[in-house]
Parts: structure tokens; sequence; C-alpha cells
């Protein structure tokens, strides 16, 4: 390993050199060496005290440089995260609008009179009921983004049967469906052993797989199959969750991630959703140093997928 030479006994040896370089170069001029002590002591001190003012200005000029550029980035830094914050608060703050002034709005009407009406009654309770849940759903959401976001997640990586949480999460979104009287049927199409193990924080990844699976059947067509699929690829398990929906136009791909972004916005709400979803997939697959993708073709469907190293 090369040692670095300390710049200041560097800036000795440059000026070293440049006061005889230049002592040499007057020599010929004002014939020195013939001159009195005197006279030569006071050329030697002016050419010595002109060479350190300008070695000094440089070595002045490169810090206040150095320091401008740092000043400048850290600025640059201050100035996103204030338009970040800016941009949070005003969606957030629009976001919980809605559910607020709709519960709001259905108490209002309750006692204005319509608590003495038993169907009205029900009806606007649950309404209420329906947005209050919405509120909780979005809140539960927004923090995750900014654990996630802040980098302040705590991750348990272990390593479990993919196969085996796949299953679980079908199981129990099924059963939500058919609760809905929803005809739609999830198979795990497995290219990999059912024994075989991934390295993640098996909570975070079931609720990844929740997501895209919760999409694929709000979003997919009425009744239409959608497929769970784990291949390997090269030395890790690609996880693909597909449906035979109406998909996303190209338009929207690259946006999909962003949080509170939607292709439908009414009918994402209509159907409860806070638009954080796929937002929040991005990142727990990021924290997981893994990557997500979406491919979709507009009538045909749209298959989500994320990689997870194997155990
Ligand atoms: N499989 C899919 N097919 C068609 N569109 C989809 C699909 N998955 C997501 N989208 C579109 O992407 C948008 C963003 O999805 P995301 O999961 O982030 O939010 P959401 O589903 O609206 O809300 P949440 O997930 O909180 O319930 C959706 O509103 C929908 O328009
Ligand atoms: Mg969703």
């Amino acid at each position: 390993m090369t040692k670095k030479i300390p710049s200041s006994i560097l800036v000795s040896i440059y000026l070293a050199l440049g006061i005889t370089g230049v002592y040499l170069g007057l020599e010929p001029l004002f014939n020195l060496v013939e001159s009195s002590i005197i006279y030569q002591g006071l050329i030697f001190f002016f050419i010595s005290f002109l060479i350190l003012v300008v070695a000094l200005e440089w070595v002045v000029f490169r810090r206040l440089k150095n320091l401008q550029s740092v000043n400048q980035r850290e600025i640059k830094k201050l100035k996103d995260l204030e338009t970040y914050r800016r941009e949070f608060l005003g969606e957030v703050s629009h976001e919980l609008k809605t559910p607020i002034f709709a519960i709001q709005g259905f108490i209002h009407t309750l006692i204005d009179g319509a608590m003495n009406d038993d169907r009205v009654k029900v009806k606007f309770l649950k309404k209420a009921m329906k947005n209050a849940d919405r509120l909780s759903n979005l809140v539960e959401d927004l923090l995750i983004i900014t654990q996630a976001e802040s980098g302040e997640m705590e991750m348990k990586i272990r390593k479990f049967p993919i196969y085996d949480m796949a299953r679980d999460v079908v199981d129990m979104l099924e059963y939500k469906f058919t609760k809905k009287n929803r005809n739609i049927s999830c198979k795990i199409i497995s290219k990999v052993q059912e024994e075989a193990m991934v390295l993640a924080d098996r909570e975070r990844i079931q609720q990844v797989l929740t997501n895209l699976i919760d999409n694929a059947v709000k979003y997919g067509s009425v009744d239409g199959d959608v497929k769970i699929i784990l291949e390997p690829k090269e030395e890790k398990i690609l996880i693909s969750v597909e449906d035979t929906g109406p998909g996303i136009e190209k338009q929207h791909l690259d946006k999909i991630f962003r949080r509170f972004y939607r292709v439908d916005k009414s009918r994402s709400r209509d159907k409860g959703g806070t638009g954080l979803g796929l937002s929040i997939c991005k990142h727990l697959i990021k924290m997981h140093g893994e990557q997500i993708y979406v491919e979709s073709e507009p009538g045909k469907g749209t298959r989500f997928s994320f990689t997870l190293k194997k155990a």
C-alpha cells in the first residue's frame, strides 16, 4: 500500500523549489552573487514573501472552493428534503380529508334527524364505519412508509419456506374474497421444490404478497384467475403474481410504485385503497436488497414479480 505524503511537506518542497528557481532565474539579471549580503538577503526575503503569499492564496482559494461545493450539496439536500416534506404533507392531508369529511357528514346527518329512521341509521353508520376503517388503514400504511423512508424499520431476516407462506396468504385472501362473493381462484405454481427456503423477513414478504394478490383480485377481471408463480432465477427465487385483468397502460407503469399513485382514482378509493400498497411493496423489497418489477399488456393482464435470496 502506498503511503500518502502529508500536504504540508509537499507545500514546503514546492516552496523551496520555487524560491530557489526564482532566485537562480534572477541571478543573471541582478548579478546577485557579487552584490552585498544585505541586498541579497532583501531580494531573497522579497521573493520568498511573494511566493508564500501566492501559495497561501492558492491554498485558501482551494479550501474555499471545496467548502462552497460542500455547502451547495448540503443546501440542495436540504431543499430536496423540504420539497419532499411539503409534498408528503400535502398528499397526506389530501388523503386524510376524504374519509374525515365523509365520517363528519354521516354523523351530522344522523344527529340532524336521520337517527330516527332505523333503515337510514344503519346504512349511515355502516358508511361511517367504512370510512373510519379506511382512515385507520391509511394511518397504518403511512407509518410503514415513514419508517421505511427514514430507514428506521427493523428487519428480521430468517430462512423460511416460501411455498408455505404463499399458501397461507392465498388461504387467507380466498376466505376474504369468498366472503365478498367473489369467485376468484388463486393458484400457486411452484417450479421450485416445495420445501425451498428463502432468506428474508417473513412478515414483510407476507405483506408484499398480500398487497400484490389483493391488487390482482381487486383490479383483475371479475371471475378471473390469479397465479402465484415461484421459479428459480440464477441464485434466487422469483415470485410473480399474475392476473388476467384489464392491465395497466404503458404511461402509468413507471409511476405505479409512487405513493398515492392510482390509475383509476375513484375506483381505487371506492375499493378502500390508500394508493400506498405498491409503494410499500417497493420499499420492503428494496430493504431486502432486491427489486420488484411490473409487466402489463392492456386487455390481457398484469404481472408483478420480485426476487428473494435462496437460503
Ligand atoms: N394488478 C393490477 N391490475 C391493474 N391495475 C393495478 C394492479 N395493481 C395495481 N394497479 C393500479 O395501481 C394503483 C396503485 O396500487 P396500490 O396497491 O399502490 O394502491 P391501491 O390498491 O389503490 O391501495 P391499497 O393497496 O392501499 O389498497 C391502483 O390504484 C390501481 O390503479
Ligand atoms: Mg393495493
